[in-house]
């Protein structure tokens, strides 16, 4: 099977320029000028750019949390990325308590299992600290797992020590594994949550209290001086404030691998929502949590001059009314008080578009840095790089079609995420994805729907480099 992208514009990390494209069943075969082949499809991309397709480092698919479990499953969280133009994912698989980590990894390649539509990786989440865990880190490359995640946050569920989090790195460090962390002192969140719920202050707004960004800032310089200490790779997951980016941006200085993640989230909503009156507020009850517009024009400007690498989704949906009509709890469960609220806020289709309007039509970053953050970058640091995350001869035919002119409305009215509520609600957005190629398959085009449940793969990751 043979296709030929005729006329498109190339847009990657790096370059811009007008050529054709050959794939080849999955793979990019040629890129050039005027070029022919008897035989293949051919598809006129005139006037449109043509980006790698989407890569979102951070989701949560099908995960027990919050005493519930994520709204999205494998399906319709995978097929809402690639209406938005991400063809690849890495979402994060628990270890079980019990448990060890490769365990937890085969539990949710079980999970993806029949209902893949795009292609997807794990990161593995410690849950259950112990001897036996650090020495298992060492065999995670054989099965294609480089990378894991560790919590400094939610205490008695998640959150690791630093005697774990300390040999943890140094285990990695040695096994070519990137840690990636969690980071706010879950100690201080701990007690402070106490308090509050012993004075009665339950309202949505004291999600706020029990994580300042002072915790954030101060677990995140401590998470990457023991990584300069063991000289691991530190990879810092949903960075919220100028507080946190500030001890980024000492580490990279100093010399440390260390990197951080920002997500979508953070650049829209901020502590004033979740203080309006009512219930309303729990819709934006994540960890850590949204902070200011000014912290928000600091972690865009951060996007664009490489202090940070890498936008993400965190994407964690749960209804804000749920429990009803066939579906899962959701929101709804924190009316009990906000340490009851399922954190987490949904995105994963609206990360591409929503970066891009408000980034490049923005002026805050040119179309090849958006490429790099969206795609390239996660691709590189999570060993996927080149097969994903660009567009060159040899690479998977990952490729998404983005009309500059087009526009559209976002609505959780006409969204494809199984959640009620979108984050991006009216935002009016330039420059969409009207088609979707996945190993050289269109999987979306024009809004419509054309993979099979089930053709997504799962793929062993190498160990990545240091951005
Ligand atoms: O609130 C969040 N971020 N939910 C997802 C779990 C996590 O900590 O990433
Ligand atoms: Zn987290
Ligand atoms: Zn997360």
């Amino acid at each position: 099977m043979k296709t030929l992208i005729k006329n498109g514009t190339i847009v990657t990390a790096s370059d811009t320029y007008k050529a054709d494209i050959l794939i080849e069943g999955e793979k990019i075969a040629l890129i050039g000028n005027d070029l022919k082949e008897d035989g293949a499809e051919i598809i006129d991309a005139e006037g449109l750019v043509l980006m790698p397709g989407g890569i979102d480092g951070h989701t949560h698919l099908d995960m027990p949390f919050g005493g519930t479990t994520t709204a999205d499953d494998f399906f319709t969280g995978q097929r809402a990325a690639a209406f938005g133009g991400t063809t690849t994912h890495i979402d994060f698989a628990l270890q079980q308590k019990g448990g060890t980590l490769l365990e937890g990894v085969e539990m949710w390649k079980k999970k993806a299992e029949g209902k893949a539509v795009i292609d997807y990786g794990f990161h593995i989440a410690v849950t259950d600290p112990g001897e036996a865990m650090v020495r298992e880190i060492e065999k995670l490359p054989a099965a294609g797992i480089t990378s894991l995640k560790v919590f400094q946050q939610y205490k008695g569920l998640f959150m690791v020590d630093d005697t774990t989090l300390f040999q943890v790195m140094q285990a990695a460090k040695k096994a070519g594994v990137l840690v990636m962390i969690h980071s706010e002192n879950g100690d201080v969140t701990d007690i402070v949550t106490k308090q509050l719920v012993a004075a009665g202050k339950t309202d949505v707004k004291y999600h706020l209290v029990a994580h300042p960004r002072e915790i954030e800032a101060e677990a995140t310089g401590r998470a990457i001086a023991l990584a300069g200490v063991t000289g691991c790779k530190l990879y810092v997951v949903h960075m919220t404030c100028e507080d946190a980016v500030l001890e980024m941006k000492l580490g990279r200085a100093r010399g440390y691998k260390v990197m951080g993640e920002t997500c979508t989230q953070y650049m829209f909503k901020f502590e004033d929502d979740m203080r309006v009156p009512g219930y309303e507020g729990a819709k934006w009850a994540c960890g850590p949590p949204v902070r200011t517009p000014k912290d928000a024009e600091y972690l865009w400007k951060s996007l664009a001059d490489t202090t940070l690498q890498f936008v993400a989704t965190d994407h964690c949906s749960f209804d804000f009314e749920g429990g009803k009509n066939g579906k899962k709890p959701g929101k709804e469960l924190g009316k009990a008080g906000f340490h009851k609220i399922p954190n987490g806020i949904p995105g994963i289709e609206d990360r591409m578009p929503v970066m891009y309007h408000n980034g490049v039509n923005g002026g805050r970053y040119d179309i090849n840095r958006f490429v790099a953050i969206t795609a390239t970058n996660p691709a590189k640091v999570h060993g996927l790089y080149p097969k994903k995350g660009t567009i060159a001869v040899g690479s998977d035919a990952d490729i998404v079609f983005w009309d500059l002119n087009k526009e559209h409305t976002i609505s959780a009215k006409t969204h494809h995420m199984n959640v009620d509520y979108n984050a991006y609600e009216g935002m009016k957005v330039k420059g969409w994805p009207v088609r979707t190629i996945l190993r050289g398959k269109s999987i979306v085009v024009d809004g419509e729907w054309k993979q099979e449940k089930g053709a997504g793969q799962f793929i062993k990751r190498h160990s990545g480099e240091f951005l």
